[in-house]
């Protein structure tokens, strides 16, 4: 069976082809990915019109570089997936209307995928995959979550944040800091020069009792230390802000997946989303798994933001497991809004 997937909920177009028989792992076949960053930089985040119009231009010239670099035909394509939600909706309504008239033309059933779901299951593209049952961490710009994963489609929420994400606390954190869009990578750049004990910054919901995360309250301890730092701080105080900043969130991160990993007595913990790529995270997070003997899983690095290989790989997982409710019927809608437990 061959799967193609199709990721376009917020400013990444991610085209993916997946091969996978009954039981073995499924195997990429081709990516390919177009990036809005560069688009979106001048307004210092995403817009959502202007995402959903580029995903227009690029859904098709990069479905036709994806079929060149796995050589295959529309017509070798088993079953086509796209993301449903959660995201922009005008940029989700984009990957439908493709997937779907795809799916019409060809005379292929369609699947809408979780785009968490995608996040979650992409380290099993990996060269070394989980197995089942194991805590994930899902750190994106949108979400911060902690699942209990008991299987494909069996997902139990553990915590969550109740206001802003990791990712976002990033984002914000950046921007007040002067830096450009996304922050995170910019921000974890300009950590790498600075103290991260110089600046005392609170790590909220450390002693909840429970596995929710604030960040809303960073971004304003941020935002104060920079009016106390005066009018010109100087390279050394927005770096040294920057990685008092990044050691905040990072902690906070690695000492809630810790109360979870002990709280579901499972010894395997997942990392995936953007955010997953901080190197500070995996540091950390490496560190307390030699110390603890847990095992411990990330997407490849490429498919650590969003990208189509994840959407066609839980395509071809739930196939596998019989889970694949696929439509022949091509009306879609799309769930800009969508609870991964609902699944
Ligand atoms: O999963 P993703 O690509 O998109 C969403 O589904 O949101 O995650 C994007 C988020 C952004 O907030 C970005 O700043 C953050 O991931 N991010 C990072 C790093 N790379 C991406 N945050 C910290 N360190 C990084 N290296
Ligand atoms: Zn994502």
């Amino acid at each position: 069976m061959i799967f193609l997937g199709i990721e376009s909920s917020c400013d990444e177009t991610g085209v993916a082809l997946i091969e996978a028989d009954a039981e073995s792992m499924p195997r990429l076949r081709g990516q390919a990915l177009y990036s809005q960053i560069e688009m979106h930089r001048a307004y210092g985040g995403v817009v959502p019109e202007l995402a959903s119009r580029d995903h227009i231009r690029r859904v098709l010239p990069l479905t036709r570089e994806v079929l060149q670099l796995a050589r295959a035909e529309l017509c070798d394509i088993d079953m086509i997936a796209y993301t449903r939600g959660p995201g922009l909706a005008g940029a989700l309504l984009v990957g439908a209307g493709v997937a779907c008239a795809l799916g019409a033309s060809l005379g292929r059933p369609v699947l809408g995928i979780h785009h968490l779901e995608g996040h979650l299951l992409s380290p099993f593209l990996s060269a070394t995959p989980p197995t089942f049952p194991f805590v994930a961490l899902l750190v994106s710009g949108g979400h911060t979550q902690l699942m209990r994963v008991d299987g494909v489609g069996v997902y139990r929420l553990l915590g969550e944040t109740i206001d802003d994400a990791a990712g976002e606390a990033f984002d914000k954190s950046a921007k007040l800091l002067g830096l450009g869009y996304p922050g995170g990578p910019a921000l974890a750049a300009l950590a790498a020069f600075g103290d991260p004990n110089r600046f005392a910054l609170p790590r909220p919901m450390l002693r909840s009792g429970d596995l929710s995360f604030s960040f809303a309250g960073l971004k304003t301890a941020v935002m104060v230390t920079l009016r106390r730092l005066g009018s010109t701080p100087s390279e050394q105080d927005r770096a040294d802000l920057a990685a008092s900043t990044q050691s905040a969130i990072v902690d906070v991160l690695v000492r809630k997946s810790l109360a979870a990993l002990q709280s579901t007595g499972l010894d395997r913990l997942v990392v995936a989303g953007g955010v997953g790529a901080n190197t500070l995270l995996r540091a950390q997070l490496g560190e307390q798994a030699t110390r603890r003997r847990f095992k411990l899983h990330y997407p490849e690095l490429a498919l650590c933001t969003d990208n189509g290989a994840m959407i066609a790989l839980a395509a071809a997982m739930r196939w596998q497991r019989g889970a694949a409710d696929a439509r022949t019927e091509h009306d879609f809608n799309v769930r800009p809004r969508w609870s991964l437990e609902a699944l």
